[in-house]
């Protein structure tokens, strides 16, 4: 599938797997809700809507690439953030992999009895969630809009 297919994804469909991403990182932050079984595989879907999430916005982090040294302040600063998320994330995906008591244990293996992995795993999530807030906040005119013309359109 190429990726001219993602930038021309209707809205609604990009704003519904934007709240479908937030909702599931809301529940993955929150494993004594879950449950660690559910915490393990909601966290792997989430990385699959992350990578969608990504592809539609594609066209913004080529541009962003492209112009990082002549962008202006708050674009560089986003592209920066995006960059900090991504690795928070992956760390938080390879620590839990570390620590893993479900998935692992369907693969045969064993979880690492490296407290340090549980540590690094705390801190790389409760970061990333940060970075998701921030991130959040900065694009919440995007949001608003976003919503607004697709509640309009469909009120006509
Ligand atoms: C986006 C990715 C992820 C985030 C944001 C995340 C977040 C969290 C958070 C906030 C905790 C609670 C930490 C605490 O207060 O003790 C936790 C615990 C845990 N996570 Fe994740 N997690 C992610 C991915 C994963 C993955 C991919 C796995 C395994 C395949 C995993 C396995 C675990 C396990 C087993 C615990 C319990 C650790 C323990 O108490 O021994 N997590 N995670």
């Amino acid at each position: 599938m190429s990726l001219q297919y993602w930038k021309g994804i209707p809205l609604k469909k990009n704003l519904l797997i934007d709240l479908v991403a937030s909702i599931s990182l809301l529940l993955v932050m929150d494993p004594r809700l879950t449950g660690i079984a559910v915490h393990e595989w909601l966290s792997v879907a989430f990385a699959s809507v992350l990578a969608v999430h990504l592809l539609l916005h594609w066209t913004w982090l080529e541009t962003a690439v492209k112009r990082f040294i002549r962008a202006a302040g708050l674009t560089r600063f986003k592209f920066v953030l995006t960059a900090f998320f991504l690795i928070g994330f992956t760390v938080a995906m390879l620590s839990g992999f570390m620590v893993s008591e479900s998935i692992l244990e369907l693969l045969g293996a064993r979880r690492s009895a490296n407290m340090t992995w549980r540590e690094v795993h705390e801190i790389s999530s409760n970061l990333t969630l940060l970075l998701v807030g921030i991130h959040v906040a900065l694009d919440w005119g995007w949001i608003k809009n976003a919503c607004r013309s697709v509640v309009t359109e469909s009120g006509r």
